[in-house]
Formats: C-alpha cells, structure tokens, sequence
C-alpha cells in the first residue's frame, strides 16, 4: 500500500502535526512582511524593499498520525526553516504549530527541551555524528541523554542497529563508514528514543545516488512497519514518490502545491510544478485502478459448466473469471477449460484446472502491475481492500500507458527554473 490517503480526512483524531499560517521572516524588520500592502508582492521585491528574507510565507498543512508527509521545493524555498521552526530551532514570526494538538510555540525552555527529548528525533544531512565515538555509542546518544541507564541503551541501540543493517559494525568509527552507512548510524540514533516523529531534513542528499535509491527503499520498508510520523523533505520528486504519502510543494516560502503524487503529477497548478513532474513516468503513480474496466465475465465456482458455457457463447468471451463465496478470484478459465470440465461430469467448477492468475489491489501502481502481464495470456484481475474482484487490467491498456509515458518522457527537459 504506497497511498496514505486513508490516514488524512477521517476527522475522528487529532492530526499529529497542525501548521496553521506560519510565516518565518529573517531580518530585523521581518514583521513588517505580514502587511496586507506586500500580500502577492513577490519574495526577491519584498527582501529590496525591507532587507529581510520571508523563508517561510503562510504556511498551512495538517500531517496525520503514522503518515509520511514530504516537503519538497528546491534550495532556499524555505523546508529548512519549516522543519527548524516545528521543533522550535527557529523561532517562527507568526503563525501556529500544534503536535498532537499542543501549541509548540507556548512551550516554555523546559518543556521544549523534552518535547525534543521525547517527541520527536531529527536525521540530517550532514549526519553530525560524534567523531570520537563508536556507532553504537552514536546510536544510543539520543537514550543517553535521556538518562536510560548503559545496557538497556547499548541493547536497544544494537537492536536498532540491526534494523538498518548495520550488525557487526557496532564499535567501528564513524569515519570508518561509508557516507551511506553514517546515514543509517544517524536514523539508527533518531530510532532509539522511538520518537512519536522523524524529522528528516534531506536526508540522502549526500549520498551516491545508488546508494541513495537503496535508501529510499530502505526508508519505505522501514516506515511501513514503524508507522511513524514522519516528515521527509527532499529537492528531488522522484525521492518524495519513492518515501511519501502527499507531497508539498514549496516554491519561495509558500507551498504552492499539497496532494498525492498522483494529484501533483496528473494536474500540476502551473508550469513550475509541471517542470519537477516532467521526468517522472505516470505509470509510476497512476494506480492500476485508472485504466481497469469491469471483469469481462464472470462466474462462481459453484456454477455448472454447462450454464458457463451458455453464458460464454451468447456473450461471444473466450475466458472467464471465476470467483469464490468470498468474491475472490481464484482463476481464469478458456471455453476449452470450461468444456472439459463438462465433458468429465462435473456439477461445479471447484476441481477445474484453470490458470491461477496473481491479483492485485486497485491501488497498485501501472509500473508494479507490468511485471504481472509476461507471459500471461490473460488480463490482471483487480481487487479492493478486501480482495473482492473489482475488475481486470488488460495487457493493452497497461501497453498504451507506458508506451505514452514514455513518448512524453522523450520530451526534452528543461531544467527546473531557479527559485530567487
Ligand atoms: N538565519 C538566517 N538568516 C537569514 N536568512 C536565512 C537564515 N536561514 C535561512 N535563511 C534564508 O531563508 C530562505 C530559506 O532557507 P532554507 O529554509 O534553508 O531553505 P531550503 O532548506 O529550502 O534550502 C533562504 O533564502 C535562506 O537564505
Ligand atoms: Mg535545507
């Protein structure tokens, strides 16, 4: 299940994360900024007129428990100083920001000090591990602090190590590590306080980009698991899809796109966004559910062959999906198979020696399904949640797809325009 949709909307619980008109504005006469005289004035003429730089304009987004909500935009769009002013690094200029429904910006220099203790842990991308100290000793600095006695945080730590695949190196050095290896040594560190949320400012960004593509898998499978709060903020929209839920788009302090990678690549708010969206392949988030069609025929297995075959030749099919009491599909089975179970004097068509096709869920995605149509001569069979047959997905129209995502990827690029 790549989609987190489910977790947002459902109005029952609090959000864990609420932003609420924050506005960051660097410079001694920042407030100004938030006139209504400079509301629409563009960013670069406002820093002219009042010699301030307004990082963060406005910003409202909620981000629900367990959800993987990334921030994306390129240099100086202001994610840094989003993730800085949730855990009170920067203090914000205007604006609201409640976790778990409490108001972050009236904590006082205590309480804040544990809710970055407790509440929440940070990866960078610089990895800022201590030089000086093993990577399990790295790993259970955050357990350290928080006064958990030696071999409980060394347990835990080694635990945690283990889960991002790191066992055996526990008492190298930092420096003895790969850049990707520090990395996981910093998320092993922000796992083992078993923070409520991850804050994850351009985590991979330095890292090869094999190594890169891995982690993000990593990440993902990880995450799945972990069901964490987590916010991802990356410059790069291939990265966003690979880890995230719904995406925002920042754009000069402003976000000016917030949906599922399907919303932002299917209908881009303007040309900037189109620009970040064009070297990705639709069949990549377009789920299988856009180009199924209804199940051409269908019969239960308690069905006898001979009404099959009557219901196959009037609707003039060759094949036809067979479905069990739970509405599952159990197979796919041609005229041929049909009449041979006749022919042997069966009453049902529960012993038929029919193709057993893999299923999948409505919300898989074009890419993944591609796999599933080699060497099958039959359509994918489609399922919702509860694995009811939904519909098929054809060879040609999972074809057509990719086909076109690949004519508009042979488009030329153009870079992505600089943000001022
Ligand atoms: N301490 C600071 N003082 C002045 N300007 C800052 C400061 N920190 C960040 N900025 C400016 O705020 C804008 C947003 O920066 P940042 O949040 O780091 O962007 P990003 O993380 O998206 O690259 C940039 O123009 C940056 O130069
Ligand atoms: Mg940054």
């Amino acid at each position: 299940m790549t989609h987190m949709n489910g977790a947002r909307g459902n109005g029952a619980s609090t959000p864990a994360i609420t932003v609420n008109g924050l506005w960051k504005v660097f410079g001694k006469r920042g407030e100004k900024a938030l006139a209504p005289e400079y509301q629409g004035i563009p960013r670069a003429e406002i820093q002219d007129a009042l010699d301030c730089v307004v990082a963060l304009r406005d910003v409202s987004f909620q981000v629900a428990e367990g959800e993987t909500f990334v921030v994306m935009g390129l240099s100086g769009s202001g994610k840094s100083t989003l993730v800085r002013c949730i855990i009170r690094l920067i203090e914000p200029t205007a604006g609201e920001i409640l976790i778990d429904g409490q108001d972050v910006l009236q904590f006082d220099d205590k309480t804040v000090n544990e809710f970055r203790r407790n509440q929440v842990a940070m990866v960078f991308q610089h990895y800022g591990l201590l030089p000086h100290r093993s990577v399990i000793e790295n790993a259970a600095y955050g357990l350290e602090v928080r006064g958990v006695e030696q071999s409980e945080r060394l347990d835990r730590a080694a635990a945690m190590l283990e889960k991002v695949g790191l066992s055996g190196r526990e008492y190298a050095a930092p420096r003895e590590l790969s850049g990707g290896m520090q990395q996981r040594v910093g998320l092993a560190r922000a796992l083992t306080v078993d923070p409520a949320i991850l804050l994850m400012d351009e985590p991979f960004s330095g890292l090869d980009p094999l190594i890169r593509a891995q982690m993000r898998e990593e990440l993902a499978e990880l995450q799945s698991e972990m069901k964490k709060t987590i916010v991802f903020i990356t410059h790069d929209l291939d990265e966003a899809i690979t880890v995230g839920g719904r995406i925002a788009i920042m754009r000069d302090g402003e976000i000016i796109q917030l949906g599922t990678p399907e919303e932002i690549v299917d209908s881009p708010t303007d040309e900037f966004v189109q620009e970040f969206t064009r070297g990705i392949s639709k069949t990549r988030v377009l789920p299988i559910s856009r180009i199924m069609e209804p199940p051409c025929c269908v019969a239960s297995q308690d069905d006898s062959p001979k009404s099959v075959m009557q219901t196959m030749s009037m609707s003039n099919h060759s094949y036809v999906f067979i479905t069990d009491e739970n509405q599952e599909c159990v197979g796919i089975a041609t005229k041929e198979q049909i009449a041979s179970c006749g022919a042997d004097q069966q009453d049902s068509l529960e012993n038929i020696d029919a193709h057993q096709p893999q299923a999948i869920p409505a919300d898989t995605s074009i890419e993944k399904a591609l796999p599933l149509i080699i060497g099958h001569d039959f359509p994918i069979p489609v399922t919702n949640d509860q694995g009811e047959l939904l519909g098929m997905a054809s060879q040609s129209a999972i074809l057509e797809v990719i086909a076109q995502s690949a004519k508009d990827n042979a488009q030329p690029v153009e870079p992505a325009p600089a943000s001022a």
